[in-house]
């Protein structure tokens, strides 16, 4: 059980969380939930239906006020702070409704959300840097969406809609990616490719992905954080939490991931 308090965040920890907890009415949904995510590692969080995932997103995120506990991004302390506050701190997240501009090229949205990270904010009135342009068609590249860029972003398919998405918190790049269910409502075939996208994303960005296919996971994860009734029940590397005996009665089955 990974459940004592971290205290003050180690250098090299994108998203630090220590003793995070919410009631609701006497109801604990997250229950002293404690993790350090390293910069540029991808975390998986894997648990049943009602484990506290989303409100433990909820909380990061400052959606949801915690009861208790603290949450820091690099060194910052983000606790109790307003939503919008901590997104301008560096935190990014994907919702299931996407937040594209319908009206705007898929190009278009792009570029604005790159604009909305405060570092080349500067530059908005100039005009884009040659760098800039650049860095957003590397983004339409990954993302798939090169043919598409002259498009309306209100003219894309669920799928493509969601890589928009991905793509313009890549244009932000914020300190912190949270993802909750990115392939929700996908095909098969578009689940390979976010898979593809997600994975390319490791490394040059910092994400906590919650998620359900055990083939996406298996996929993208470094290490494997599972809640169980608002607590996490284990954390480790997807070979850690397979052969984790509690895992496996909680949640995965006798069988373990497939
Ligand atoms: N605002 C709220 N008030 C009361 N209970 C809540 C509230 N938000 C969530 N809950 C409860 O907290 C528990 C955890 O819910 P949560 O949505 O975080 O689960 P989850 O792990 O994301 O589940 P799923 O896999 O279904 O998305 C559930 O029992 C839910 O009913
Ligand atoms: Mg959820």
């Amino acid at each position: 059980m990974i459940q004592n308090p971290i205290g003050a965040p180690a250098s090299g920890a994108a998203l630090t969380i220590d003793g995070l907890t919410v009631d609701f009415a006497g109801f604990r949904a997250v229950d002293t939930v404690s993790t350090v995510v390293e910069a540029g590692e991808l975390r998986v969080l894997l648990g049943a239906n009602g484990a506290g995932k989303t409100t433990l997103m909820d909380l990061i995120s400052g959606k949801t006020l915690p009861t208790a506990g603290r949450v820091f991004l690099g060194e910052r302390e983000i606790t109790g702070l307003e939503e919008h506050r901590i997104s301008q701190a560096g935190l990014g997240r994907k919702f299931q409704i996407p937040s594209v501009f319908r009206d705007l090229t898929v190009r278009r949205n792009l570029e604005v959300a790159a604009c909305r990270n405060p570092g080349v904010f500067a530059n908005l009135r100039l005009g884009f840097s040659p760098a800039q342009t650049r860095r957003v068609e590397d983004i339409l590249d990954q993302v798939g969406l090169v043919t598409r860029q002259e498009d309306d972003a209100g003219s894309l398919s669920h799928g493509e809609t969601q890589w928009l998405e991905l793509g313009m918190l890549m244009a932000q790049d914020p300190k912190v990616i949270l993802l909750d269910e990115p392939t929700a409502g996908m095909t098969e075939a578009e689940t390979m490719k976010t898979a593809a996208i997600i994975k390319a994303m490791r490394g040059r960005h910092t994400l906590v992905v919650v998620e359900h296919d055990m083939a996406f996971v298996k996929e993208i994860a470094n290490r494997i954080t599972v809640m169980h009734l608002g607590r996490v029940l284990a954390e480790g590397s997807v070979a850690d939490i397979e052969a984790n005996a509690e895992v496996r009665a909680a949640y995965l089955g006798a069988k373990g991931i497939r």
